[in-house]
């Protein structure tokens, strides 16, 4: 007995047959889409570049420093006074899908807008969907001359 499928015969589809085929393409759909998705949640991405830089707090735009709570970018890096007063440094890029992070000082954290991943001043993280950690960086203060040498 032969045994084959004659995609154009005459017969026409039930209506079951139709929603199988239907369910099934949007199925394959939705699957595909959902893995892509997810793959940017591995946080695969390349943190920002190696940097040396100074900023100073005494001087503009860098004058936010001088408060807890308070942070500047410059050159792809957060440089942020944390709560305790201490200074970090971290990557700008979030690990998820690269939207550029902001330092929520009353939260005491690097907070991504974009899909509300969270990290803690040392850079891990706090909350999804990012899986990865912030690059950290070296932070030199000058109490004396208000420098903050940045460098890794
Ligand atoms: S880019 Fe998605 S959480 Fe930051």
């Amino acid at each position: 007995m032969e045994n084959t499928t004659n995609l154009s015969s005459d017969t026409p589809l039930t209506r079951i047959d139709f929603m199988r085929l239907v369910g099934t393409s949007i199925g394959l759909i939705a699957f595909t889409n959902c893995v892509s998705a997810c793959g940017k949640e591995t946080g695969d991405l390349a943190p920002a570049a190696s940097v040396d830089f100074t900023v100073n707090w005494a001087k503009s735009p860098y004058s936010n420093l001088q408060t807890k709570g308070g942070y500047v970018v410059e050159q792809g890096v957060i440089v942020a006074q944390t709560l305790a007063g201490d200074f970090v440094a971290v990557s700008a890029v979030c690990t998820h899908d690269k939207n550029t992070l902001v330092f929520q000082g009353t939260s005491n954290r690097f907070y991504c807008p974009a899909h509300q991943s969270a990290f803690s001043t040392t850079g891990a993280v706090q909350n999804g969907p990012a899986v990865n950690s912030l690059k950290t960086y070296t932070v030199t203060v000058n109490q004396a001359t208000g420098d903050i040498r940045v460098n890794g």
